[in-house]
């Protein structure tokens, strides 16, 4: 990657010239391109095999003229190698074989070298590092929100099963945390080392919790890992949606920066956060399919609220929509260029 980076500028809250902009589920099914490798090959093949992944990586780079790309994986691949049996259903999302729910079941979890077990991500990650002119972001699953599909076994409305064992075995709770976090550690230090430029950990369900539970169930768990990532010197990014409540408690996390949704307004995330903080968001994803003026209006109050306050980065507050393909891709090369010129604009006055 030559050169400065807006993206890596915003993280390190110093100024920029442009906003950076990049879209979480940035690749996907909206591509009629991306769409065509699917006939072919599953999402957890694409991830197999480096060649196809990294053409998958950076197709919504060429197309979007987005500022950083976001590897092309899935948050459950790193847990297949601990004795975890998933597969990714369509229109589903994961699926697990055999869910973990008792001590034996997280005793039987094993922590492995994510360079002898996936090697094929690493691989992957070279190629973009070398190729790609915006940096990479790696990424893993948050520690509930992995927690969440393992013991669950598929996608869930109300975590029953997670809070309970959350609540009625914390020390087996405190375990399976413990080990995705040192899974997530090695598994993140493995992807900085073959070139990401920062990394972004998806606890897209924390939101669930209350702010106690959070505080005591989870937190040191993402501490713990921000901690042992923080000397790696790369932006540690921490995102999940209706986490506006849980904001304070998400700055002590050691993140540097943090993704918001739309329900929270951003002067209001800045106060919650503090100022050692990065901001990313927070379009309301759906907007995506409004008439182009609203889209223009909203996002453009999105760049006036960011750009009041240091270390901001545009983001939706969560993914393209991914099981809908009626979003153009021409709509989001349309937003990017949107952002950045308005933002050039708004930054030089
Ligand atoms: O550009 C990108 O961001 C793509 C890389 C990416 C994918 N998944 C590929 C994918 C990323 C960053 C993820 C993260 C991910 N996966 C999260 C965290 C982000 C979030 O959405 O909150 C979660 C919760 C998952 C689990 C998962 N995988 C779900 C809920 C689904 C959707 C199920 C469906 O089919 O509707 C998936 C499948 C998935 N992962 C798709 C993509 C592009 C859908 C398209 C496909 O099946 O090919």
């Amino acid at each position: 990657m030559p050169g400065s980076s807006t993206f890596l500028q915003a993280c390190a809250r110093e100024p920029v010239s442009t906003v950076p902009v990049w879209y979480m589920r940035q690749a996907g099914r909206y591509q009629p391109e991306y769409r065509k490798v699917r006939e072919k090959y599953s999402l957890l093949e694409i991830v197999r095999h480096p060649e196809i992944c990294f053409q998958v990586t950076k197709l919504p780079v060429d197309q979007l003229n987005v500022d950083a790309a976001i590897l092309f994986s899935d948050i459950m691949v790193p847990v297949g190698p601990l004795g975890v049996k998933f597969d990714i259903k369509e229109h589903v999302g994961p699926v697990i074989e055999s869910p973990v729910r008792s001590a034996a079941d997280v005793d039987r979890l094993h922590l492995y070298d994510p360079n002898i077990e996936l090697p094929y991500v690493m691989e992957t990650i070279r190629m973009l590092a070398n190729d790609l002119p915006v940096p990479l972001i790696g990424f893993t699953g948050g520690p509930f929100t992995l927690a969440s599909y393992m013991i669950e076994g598929g996608p869930s409305r109300n975590y029953v099963r997670t809070k309970q064992l959350m609540w009625s075995e914390p020390a087996v709770w405190h375990t399976l945390m413990d080990k995705l976090a040192e899974m997530n550690i090695a598994y993140l230090t493995a992807q900085i080392q073959a070139g990401a430029s920062a990394v972004q950990l998806f606890d897209s369900w924390v939101g669930h919790l209350a702010p106690e539970d959070f505080e005591r169930y989870v937190l040191p768990a993402v501490q713990k890992m921000f901690t042992a990532l923080r000397p790696l010197g790369v932006p540690l990014i921490y995102s999940g949606v209706i986490t506006g409540e849980l904001l304070p408690l998400i700055a002590q996390s050691g993140a540097t920066v943090v993704s918001i949704d739309w329900r929270v307004p951003i002067p209001e995330a800045r106060k919650r956060l503090g100022s050692h903080i990065a901001i990313q968001g927070n379009l309301d994803p759906v907007l995506l399919f409004a008439p182009w003026q609203e889209l223009e209006r909203r996002a453009r109050a999105v760049v006036d609220a960011g750009i009041a306050g240091p270390g901001f980065i545009f983001n939706l507050g969560h993914g393209v929509v991914h099981n809908n393909p009626t979003i153009e891709t021409a709509t989001l090369a349309r937003l990017t260029e949107f952002v950045h010129e308005y933002s050039r604009e708004r930054l030089a006055q």
